[in-house]
C-alpha cells in the first residue's frame, strides 16, 4: 500500500503523517509531498518511529516521484482560513493549488483513490473531477471530498451530550462540507433522542465547529489535529476497502444527482473505490427543510468549481 500526502509539511499533512505512520499495514509506503523545504525533515522525524512503515520526502519539483504508484492520495495542501473568513474565501487561492496537483495525480498515478482536504471542499473536489476529466482519468469512485471531520465533531457532541460512551455513537452527516451544507442526521442517532431545542442547537454547533476552533485559535490557522485524526480514519477506511474488506463510510462524492451533482453521503468501499452510494434514508421534517435549504448554495459551490475550470 503506497499512500502519498500532498501538503505533508502543514499541520493537517504533519498530524495525518504521524497517523498514517503509526496506523497503516506493515509493508506499506508513505510519501510525503510539500512545496515547503522542511518536507524532507518531516519524512527524517517520522522514520525514527519503529514501525514497518517507509516513509520518503518529496519536495517542490519532485511531485511525479511522491505520486508514482501511490494507491491513496490524500490533500490537504493549500490555505487556512483565518478569522472572519467563511470557507468559501479560500477558493480563489485554493483553486488553482488543487488543480496543479490534481494534473500531477493525472499524469502520475491515474487510478489511484484521491481523498481532498483542501477547502472549501464543495469546490475544490469539483475542480479535481473536472481536471481528471480532461485528462481521460476521471473515475467518479475514485475521487472523495473527506467529511469525516464532520462525523467525529458530531459523534464527540452528542456523546458530551447524551453522556454516552464515544465509542459506540455512530452520527450520519450528510450534504457537503461548509456551514449549512453540512447536515448532521440526529434523528438517526441510534440509542439518543434529542428534543427539538436540542436538535436545533446541536445542528448549528456541528456546522460551526470549523469557525470554533479558527477562533480559538485567533489567527494561527484552522482545525489541523482533528482533522489529521478525521482524515486518518477514513484513508484506514480507503485501505480496508482496497483490501477488500466491506466497509461504509461517509464522503462528498459524486453520486447518482438527486439532491446535487456532488453530495457527502455514506458509501460502501471496496477494491476500486465507491462500489455502492447508500440511502441516507428518511429525514426528520427539521432535516428535510435544512436539506433544501441548503442544496442552492451546495450547486452554487459546486458550480463555482466547475466555472472555474471551465474559465
Ligand atoms: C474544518 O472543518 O475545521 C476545516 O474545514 C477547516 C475550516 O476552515 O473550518
Amino acid at each position: 500500500m503506497k499512500v502519498a500526502v500532498l501538503g505533508a509539511a502543514g499541520g493537517i499533512g504533519q498530524a495525518l503523517s504521524l497517523l498514517l505512520k503509526t496506523q497503516l499495514p506493515a509493508g506499506s509506503e508513505l510519501s510525503l509531498y510539500d512545496v515547503a523545504p522542511v518536507v524532507p525533515g518531516v519524512a527524517v522525524d517520522l522514520s525514527h518511529i519503529p514501525t514497518d512503515v517507509k516513509v520518503a520526502g518529496f519536495g517542490r519539483d519532485d511531485l511525479n516521484g511522491a505520486l508514482t504508484g501511490a494507491d491513496i492520495v490524500l490533500i490537504p495542501a493549500g490555505m487556512p482560513r483565518k478569522p472572519g473568513m467563511d470557507r468559501a474565501d479560500l477558493f480563489n487561492v485554493n483553486a488553482g493549488i488543487i488543480k496543479v496537483l490534481a494534473e500531477g495525480i493525472a499524469a502520475s498515478c491515474p487510478k489511484a483513490l484521491v481523498g481532498v482536504i483542501t477547502n472549501p471542499v464543495n469546490g475544490t473536489v469539483p475542480i479535481v473531477a473536472e481536471v481528471f476529466k480532461k485528462a481521460g482519468t476521471y473515475d467518479a469512485a475514485r475521487l472523495f471530498g473527506i467529511t469525516t471531520l464532520d462525523v467525529i465533531r458530531s459523534e464527540a457532541f452528542v456523546a458530551e451530550l447524551k453522556g454516552l460512551d464515544v465509542a459506540t455513537v455512530k452520527v450520519p452527516v450528510i450534504g457537503g462540507h461548509s456551514g449549512t451544507t453540512i447536515l448532521p442526521l440526529l434523528s438517526q442517532v441510534e440509542g439518543a433522542t434529542f428534543s427539538e431545542e436540542e436538535v436545533a442547537t446541536l445542528t448549528p454547533r456541528i456546522q460551526n465547529a470549523g469557525t470554533e476552533v479558527v477562533e480559538a485559535k485567533a489567527g494561527g490557522g484552522s482545525a489541523t489535529l482533528s482533522m489529521g485524526a478525521a482524515a486518518a480514519r477514513f484513508c484506514m477506511s480507503l485501505v480496508k476497502g482496497l483490501q477488500g474488506e466491506d466497509v461504509v463510510d461517509y464522503a462528498y462524492v459524486e453520486g447518482k444527482g438527486e439532491d446535487a451533482p456532488f453530495f457527502a453521503q455514506q458509501v460502501r468501499l471496496g477494491v476500486n473505490g465507491v462500489s455502492e452510494i447508500l440511502s441516507y434514508g428518511e429525514l426528520s421534517a427539521f432535516e428535510q427543510k435544512a436539506k433544501e435549504d441548503m442544496l442552492a448554495t451546495l450547486k452554487k459551490d459546486i458550480k463555482e468549481g466547475v466555472d472555474f475550470m471551465a474559465s
